[in-house]
């Protein structure tokens, strides 16, 4: 069998949100979305539930998924609901949709409910993506509190630039939140944090943190941040050496001969590539684990195949670990030599067999 596995480390994952919900002081949604940033969403829910507060989707489906494993914590829809088609739905399964724009609002009033809905009604506070914008913001609030099958409402906004830790961004879509925030009735609850917000922006722990990707033990933060110290890789991406070569130097390498040796050089062939979500325009030097020991790649990354320079590993050869990124190697470094993010990198696993441990 092919030895290319992500290996899911689930006890990191719990540790990683016991930090989240601690760091946020109140309660924590755990975004599960896009399969738990490509973790395993029945898997991750199934491992923080009866602890997690609630779980965050993007949309009905990926809440079905949870539902149907047996999940029965709050789950947020994060999009909301994209038709009044999908509120029975929503009904049915208790989950608390986000309510982002002024057809939601009318959709909600035009189709009454049996059961009290939660509703996470978003602010726009200058992402300029979903939300309401601040002066429209007070009347939909108001109308949506109004319908007798609204059972509890929560005001959030969501920032687009918190890991920039030296940017006024964040401070200033607070400050618009917090404007608006004032004049709701006292004791509103608010979620305003994702990963990034909840570690560097401690005015922005709220009675509700989003976590997202620290939970899998990444970050974006552009400064040092001793809170992101604590996180646990969830993920190790791993596969082995296939192939051995020796070159000579003045060699290419791989297609396009993007890599030409420099030296007599042991070459790995790895059974990864970016038919995997290992990315394609990785360049030379990409940071590699082979067996423990830190090394890189070489040559342009194939659909199926990468290659490894082995010169500085003489006791590597046809077996090898390889660990192309995990506890030993930040997924954002890998990231960083290709123009991507650990978002992107997670999130884009494929084909790769996942295999659980640490439960
Ligand atoms: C509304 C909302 N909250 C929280 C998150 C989690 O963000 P992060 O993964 O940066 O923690 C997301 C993810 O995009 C989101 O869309």
């Amino acid at each position: 069998m092919r030895p290319t596995r992500a290996r899911i480390h689930l006890d990191a994952l719990r540790h990683n949100y016991r930090h989240a919900r601690a760091l946020g002081g109140g309660k924590a949604l755990a975004v599960v979305k896009a399969d738990a940033y490509g973790h395993g969403a029945v898997a991750c829910a199934r491992t923080l539930d009866g602890e997690a507060d609630g779980f965050g989707v993007a949309c009905m489906e990926e809440a079905l998924e949870l539902r149907e494993a047996g999940i029965r914590a709050p789950i947020v829809l994060l999009e909301g609901f994209f038709d009044a088609g999908e509120l029975p739905l929503i009904e049915r399964h208790a989950l608390w949709p986000v309510v982002a724009s002024p057809w939601q609002v009318k959709a909600l009033e035009r189709h009454p409910l049996q059961h009290p809905l939660q509703v996470w009604l978003k602010l726009d506070s200058g992402m300029h993506r979903l939300g309401l914008a601040p002066g429209e913001y007070l009347d939909a609030w108001n109308r949506v509190r109004a319908l007798p099958w609204i059972g509890g409402m929560v005001a959030m906004t969501h920032f687009s630039r918190a890991d920039e830790l030296g940017h006024p961004g964040t401070s200033d879509q607070l400050a618009t939140f917090d404007a608006t925030l004032a004049r709701l009735p006292p004791g509103t609850p608010a979620s305003v944090a994702n990963s990034a917000a909840l570690m560097a922006w401690p005015r922005t722990r709220r009675d509700w943190v989003r976590p997202g990707l620290m939970l899998y033990g990444a970050h974006t933060l552009d400064a040092p941040c001793a809170e992101a110290e604590a996180l646990r890789a969830v993920m190790a991406l791993e596969s082995k050496v296939i192939a051995v070569r020796e070159l000579a130097a003045g060699e290419p390498i791989g297609y396009g001969g993007a890599f030409v040796t420099t030296r007599p050089t042991r070459v790995g062939v790895v059974a990864a590539g970016y038919a995997d979500g290992y990315p394609q325009y990785a360049t030379s030097g990409t940071p590699v684990v082979i067996d423990g020991r830190a090394g890189e790649l070489i040559g342009r990354v194939s659909m199926d195949m990468l290659t490894v320079d082995l010169t500085d590993h003489p006791g590597a050869g046809l077996g090898s670990d390889i660990e192309l990124w995990g506890p030993r190697l930040p997924v954002a470094d890998v990231a960083a030599h290709s123009g991507n993010s650990p978002y992107r990198l997670l999130a884009g696993l494929k084909r790769v067999p996942r295999v659980e441990c640490g439960n």
